[in-house]
């Protein structure tokens, strides 16, 4: 997709700024569910938000710090480059190759989500203790009530099933369905298959990180079969989740659960 005058302007500013300026003209990825700017140019990837935008601002520094800190832990890209250009807040990171998940096409969807699980499954079994992002669910739940109260959350974009509930009434809804239990692990916190690049191997790499962190497992396992349904329903998640997580029963309480919560975020 081409730049309008505008975003490449934003774009090559952030690219100046880096020190590799020049070379190819950049591509717009899109503007994300987000809203962030997002634009390809040539290896690196560039992810701006305003500055005035607190939430995407506050989400943009965290996902450069997750970034960093899972480097050598998880595969995930490397971090060329993180700062403020003018109004903007940018980071650029080396562009992963391969393919988003979501996008493989069929043939290949069944191989894509197996190394996606792979990956997850890796991620998970990574031992919690040294680190510092902690999205436990009081924590998770913290930050959802804050977006309630600052009015981030955007009730038409809810799912269908809670179409036409407002903001209040899911929030009522969600907090009088607490899991019982917690099972804390390393998750990706926005585990949809947008957010893994698959180069045809065994592993994918983990993009868009700003959510991650100690969280119940359920927290990535939830998202996952959504956006596996969704975007490749002829595969049977379900079973390959079984079959390459070593998950013996599905918590349905659960997956429901934090597929809830995601509508607050
Ligand atoms: N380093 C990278 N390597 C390869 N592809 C990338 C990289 N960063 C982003 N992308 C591509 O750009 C898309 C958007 O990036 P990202 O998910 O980080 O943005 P976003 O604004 O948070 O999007 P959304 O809100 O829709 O999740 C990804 O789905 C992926 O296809
Ligand atoms: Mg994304």
């Amino acid at each position: 997709m081409a730049l309008n005058k505008g975003l490449r302007v934003r774009i090559e500013r952030v690219l100046a700024a880096t020190g590799r300026p020049g070379g190819r003209a950049p591509t717009l990825v899109g503007h994300g569910q987000s809203g962030d700017l997002v634009a390809r140019c040539g290896d690196a990837f560039v992810k701006v938000t305003q500055r005035s935008h607190v939430w995407n601002s506050q989400a943009l520094e965290r996902e450069a710090e997750v970034l960093r800190w899972l480097a050598g832990r998880a595969p995930v890209p490397r971090v060329l480059w993180f700062g403020q250009v003018d109004d903007d807040l940018a980071l650029v990171t080396l562009t992963a190759p391969g393919t988003a998940v979501s996008h493989v096409g069929e043939p290949e969807a069944e191989a894509a989500l197996v190394a996606t699980i792979a990956t997850l499954a890796a991620l998970h079994a990574t031992p919690i203790a040294d680190c510092p992002f902690d999205l436990r669910l009081s924590i998770k739940l913290a930050e959802a009530q804050a977006r309630v109260e600052g009015g981030a959350v955007d009730e038409t974009d809810f799912d269908p099933e809670r179409l036409g509930l407002t903001v209040q009434q899911a929030w009522d809804q969600l907090t009088a369905t607490l899991p019982v239990t917690e099972d804390p692990v390393l998750a990706h916190g926005d585990a949809s298959l947008p957010n893994f690049v698959w180069n045809g191997g065994a592993q994918v790499t983990l993009i868009d990180v700003g959510r991650f962190g100690v969280a119940d497992r359920y927290q990535d396992l939830s998202l996952f079969l959504r956006s596996a349904r969704r975007n490749h329903p002829h595969v049977d998640a379900v079973h390959l989740l079984a079959r390459h997580y070593r998950l013996a029963d599905l918590d349905q309480a659960r997956l429901d659960f934090y597929r809830f919560l995601d509508e607050f975020f």
